[in-house]
């Protein structure tokens, strides 16, 4: 059946109530087809009213992205200035990382409405269901030696935090090193994927998923307990569109701030916007191994550094942070 007529039918009720037995005869179809494709818009994103009486009335359409509202709004000088929109994918990170190997140019940005293999870290999925959520990947041209590059997942995390607490007043922290959370709850994770050859950067690939707009049921149970979404955290709906420009506004600057005065500054906001320090934790690193103390600050390239209970200090660079047991 065709998706767009039965669309078109209800446009020209113009939110009145259309009978599920007249678009029938309109779609030359069951009641059941058109009950399907109903259900199927609705997983589209539109939104209906049924009555029992009445039928179905169109009262709500799903926001998607578009170049139009995208682009007056970026604001930035190179973010995002080359971006590619898409509707399904399996990895915003994979598309960016081809455009990369084709030269695309530093702030190339590749937002997708739905991806159907989102990767998160430590191999673990990315929830990203159709026009709920932001899934993004920037290319990064960076000039910096190959053992920085963790500095710039530090950054991705403060310009994030920023914006989004600018945007809707939540308070928002960083768990270290770049989860952002509200009341102890994920809305947003970043993947940084480095490219490097011979012991030199490349480019690297930024990734952002935030969770902006999906609802509980859009997470899967076991989730529930640690991930929530600015919709869920604010009760309405938050703007897609604000949320990218005003991320890729506050991105570019703490670049641009990064690339004049080094790691510094950024060492400074970050520390101001964390919640995992001083807080006491168990550090699994990659290896298996465990630290456990009190994290007490990031080192001048970007580990996180954490007071042993017998009062040495050790640096972390990569690792899983989690609460000792009790
Ligand atoms: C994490 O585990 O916290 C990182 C999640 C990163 C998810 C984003 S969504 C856009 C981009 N594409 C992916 O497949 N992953 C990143």
């Amino acid at each position: 059946m065709n998706e767009q007529y039965m669309l078109e039918l209800f446009e020209q009720a113009q939110g009145e109530y259309v009978s599920g037995e007249w678009l029938s005869s309109q779609l030359g179809v069951s009641r059941t087809a058109v009950w399907k494709q109903i259900r199927k818009l609705q997983d589209a994103g539109y939104t209906f009213e049924a009555s029992r009486k009445l039928g179905y009335r169109l009262v709500g359409k799903p926001i998607r992205l578009t170049l139009a509202e995208l682009l007056p709004h970026l604001g930035t000088r190179v973010f995002g200035r080359n971006l590619k929109l898409f509707d399904e994918v399996d990895s915003t990170q994979n598309i960016a990382a081809r455009l990369a190997e084709g030269n695309a140019p530093e702030g190339t940005l590749v937002i997708a409405e739905q991806q159907l293999n989102g990767r998160g870290r430590l191999g673990r999925a990315w929830v990203s269901p159709k026009g709920k959520g932001v899934y993004m990947s920037l290319i990064l041209r960076p000039t910096i030696p190959l053992p920085y590059t963790p500095q710039l997942t530090l950054l991705v995390a403060v310009a994030l935090c920023r914006a989004l607490k600018q945007l809707t007043g939540l308070a928002i922290g960083i768990k270290w090193p770049n989860d952002l959370l509200i009341e102890g709850k994920k809305i947003s994770g970043i993947l940084l994927e480095s490219y490097a050859e011979e012991e030199r950067l490349r480019y690297v690939i930024a990734g952002i998923g935030i969770g902006v707009n999906l609802d509980k049921q859009d997470y899967p149970e076991e989730m529930l307990q640690h991930a929530t979404s600015l919709k869920i955290a604010m009760g309405q709906e938050v703007s897609r569109t604000a949320v990218i420009t005003g991320f890729m506004q506050e991105l570019e600057s703490m670049y641009e701030l990064y690339n004049q005065e080094g790691f510094g500054p950024i060492k400074s906001l970050w520390e101001a916007l964390s919640v995992s320090l001083f807080q006491p934790s168990v550090l699994t690193t990659p290896m298996g191994q465990q630290v456990a103390g009190i994290p007490i600050g990031l080192s001048d390239i970007g580990a996180l550094l954490i007071r042993k209970p017998d009062n040495e200090v050790v640096a972390v660079f990569s690792a899983e942070m989690g609460n000792p047991a009790r």
